[in-house]
C-alpha cells in the first residue's frame, strides 16, 4: 500500500482552507434538480466540517409556490435518510423560501427585503443562478436593483449555446457585476482530481522535462458515461455531446494538461496560461470529428423522433505551441457508453531502438501515464518489467498511485469545493470570461457545420459500446487505439 508520508497541517499550508466570512446565499432555481442533487449536499459538507459560516443564511427562490417548511422538507429528502437528523435540523434552519417570477421586479424586491431583514453579511450576498440557462440573463439584468460593492455571481454552465449568445450573458452580468466578482462553473474544475493534475506537474520535478513533443506521443482524453439522457432531454435537446461536455469540461482538462507553468498558484496566473492553451488551439478540421447517437436515443422521454442531436463526439485537436507541436490529443465523450469513465492518457514514445530482439521498438509497449479523474480514483504508470523466469519475456505492468488507498478518504465532492472558494473569493477553478470565448471559438464552426447537415453523418452506435466505430477510426487512420480499458490493451 503506497505510504503517504507528509501531510502538511493547515497551519503549515497557507494554500488551504480558511473559515469564510458570514454571508448571504440566494439560490435561484431552488426547487431545481441541480439544487437538491449537488448544491444542498454540497453546503451540507462544508456546514458538517465548520466551513460553512455560522452567520450564513440561504435564501431559496423559485417559481414553485412552497412554504420555508415545505422547502426544507424537500432539502431533508435530499440529504438522505443516512442524515444525522440533529446536525441536519441545526443546517436545514439556516433556509428559507421565496416564490416568484423571475421577470418581475417586485421578486427581487422581496428578495433585497429578506436579505436588509436576515443582517447585512460581513461578506455580502452570492446569488447563485441555478435555474434553465434562458433565464440568466433575465436574473442578472434584475440584479442590478439589489446588489451591492461585495455582492457576487455563480453561473452555472451552460454559459451560451454559441459564441455570440455567450458574449450576450457576459455582456449583461459584467455590466452588474466586476470580472472579479464573476463564478462560471465548471464542475469538473472543482473535482479533487482534476486539482492534482497541477499539483502533479508542478510539486515534481521528474515530469516536466518529458511534458513535450520530444516524449510525447499524444494524449487521450475520455469522459465516458454509462447513463443515457435520462429526464434531462428538455435540455440535452438543444446541447448535445460537444455543448454538454467538450466546450467546458475536456477543454478544462485539456487546458490542465497542456498548459505551461504558470508563476504561481495564483487564480490569475492559471487563468492566463489556461487561456493562452486555447489561444494556441489549432482551427478544428471538420474531418477530425466525429459524431454519434445512441440506438435508442429518439425513443427517450422529450426526445424528438427527428433529432440529429449528438450523444457522442470524438475530435482530434492538435496546439500550435513549441511544446506541442505535432502531438494529436484525441477527446471523447458520451453517454450510453461501455463505461462510466473520465480518464487523460498520456502516451509516451517508444524506446528509439529496441536491444530486446526479435521484439521491435514499436512492438514494446510504450509508457502511459493515466489520470483517472473517476471513478476509482487514481494516477498510474505503464511501463514494461520482465517477467519472472530464465526466459528474457516482457510483461506490460502499471504502477498506480489510489486516492482512496493512499490518504483513506474519497475524494470530497466539487461543488462544495467550488462554494467554499466563492466564499472565499478565489476565481482559480472557475472559467474566465476570455478562455469560454475562445472555447465557444473554437467549436462554433464545427458546430454550425453539424447544424446544416442535420442527421447526414450523425452515426448510431449500441448502447453499451464504445461509440461509432469512425471514433476508433479517428486513431487507427493514425497508427493508434483508444484505450478503451485500463492499460494493458
Ligand atoms: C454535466 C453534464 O455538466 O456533467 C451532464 O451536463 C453530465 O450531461 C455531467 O452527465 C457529468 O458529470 P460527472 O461529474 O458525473 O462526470
Amino acid at each position: 500500500m503506497p505510504k503517504v508520508s507528509k501531510i502538511y497541517t493547515k497551519e503549515e499550508l497557507c494554500l488551504m482552507e480558511k473559515v469564510p466570512q458570514a454571508c448571504g446565499i440566494v439560490i435561484f432555481g431552488a426547487s431545481g434538480d441541480l439544487t437538491h442533487r449537488k448544491l444542498v449536499g454540497a453546503l451540507y459538507d462544508l456546514f458538517l466540517n465548520d466551513l460553512l459560516p455560522k452567520d450564513c443564511f440561504i435564501l431559496g427562490v423559485a417559481r414553485t409556490r412552497w412554504s420555508d417548511t415545505e422547502f426544507r422538507e424537500k432539502l431533508k429528502l435530499s440529504l438522505g435518510a443516512g442524515a444525522d437528523p440533529g446536525k441536519a435540523a441545526a443546517f436545514l434552519e439556516k433556509f428559507t423560501f421565496i416564490a416568484g417570477d423571475y421577470s418581475d421586479p417586485a421578486l427581487y424586491k422581496n428578495i433585497k427585503e429578506n436579505i436588509v431583514k436576515r443582517g447585512a453579511a460581513s461578506a455580502g450576498t452570492i446569488f447563485y443562478l441555478a435555474t434553465p440557462p434562458e433565464i440568466y440573463e433575465t436574473i442578472g439584468v434584475h440584479l442590478a436593483d439589489i446588489r451591492d460593492e461585495k455582492s457576487k455571481i455563480v453561473v452555472e454552465k451552460p454559459f451560451g449555446s454559441d459564441l455570440a449568445s455567450a458574449r450576450r450573458l457576459n455582456s449583461t452580468i459584467t455590466k452588474v457585476f466586476p470580472e472579479k466578482r464573476i463564478y462560471r462553473i465548471d464542475h469538473y474544475l472543482g473535482k479533487e482530481t482534476v486539482q492534482n493534475i497541477l499539483m502533479f506537474r508542478f510539486a515534481n520535478a521528474i515530469y516536466e522535462p518529458v511534458w513535450n513533443r520530444k516524449y510525447i506521443d499524444h494524449i487521450q482524453i475520455t469522459a465516458a458515461e454509462s447513463e443515457g439522457v435520462g429526464h434531462r432531454a428538455g435540455y440535452y435537446e438543444s446541447a448535445g455531446a460537444v455543448r454538454d461536455m467538450f466546450q467546458n469540461h475536456l477543454l478544462q482538462l485539456l487546458c490542465m494538461v497542456a498548459m505551461e507553468p504558470p508563476t504561481s498558484f495564483d487564480a490569475d496566473a492559471i487563468l492566463n496560461e489556461k487561456s493562452k492553451v486555447l489561444e494556441a488551439l489549432t482551427p478544428l478540421d471538420t474531418a477530425h470529428a466525429v459524431r454519434g447517437q445512441y440506438d435508442g436515443y429518439l425513443a427517450e422521454p422529450g426526445v424528438s423522433s427527428k433529432s440529429s442531436t449528438e450523444t457522442f463526439a470524438a475530435m482530434k485537436v492538435g496546439i500550435d505551441n513549441w511544446r506541442w507541436q505535432g502531438v494529436p490529443i484525441y477527446l471523447r465523450s458520451g453517454k450510453s457508453l461501455a463505461q462510466r469513465v473520465t480518464e487523460i492518457a498520456i502516451h509516451f514514445k517508444h524506446v528509439p531502438t529496441s536491444i530486446f530482439r526479435p521484439l521491435l521498438a514499436d512492438q514494446l509497449c510504450s509508457n502511459v501515464l493515466t489520470f483517472r479523474i473517476q471513478p476509482d480514483e487514481s494516477v498510474s504508470m505503464r511501463f514494461e518489467a520482465k517477467h519472472p523466469g530464465p526466459k528474457l519475456c516482457v510483461s506490460t505492468v502499471k504502477m498506480d498511485f489510489d486516492y482512496q488507498e493512499a490518504f483513506g478518504i474519497a475524494p470530497p465532492d466539487a461543488y462544495s469545493r467550488l462554494f467554499l472558494d466563492v466564499m472565499l473569493g478565489d476565481q482559480t477553478l472557475f472559467s474566465r470570461a476570455d478562455w469560454l470565448t475562445m472555447s465557444w471559438k473554437f467549436l462554433d464552426p464545427l458546430l454550425e457545420r453539424w447544424k446544416k447537415s442535420g442527421s447526414a453523418g450523425l452515426i448510431g452506435y449500441a448502447q453499451g459500446s464504445w461509440g461509432p466505430g469512425e471514433s476508433d477510426q479517428l486513431l487507427t487512420n493514425d497508427n493508434r487505439v483508444w484505450m478503451n480499458d485500463g492499460f494493458l490493451v
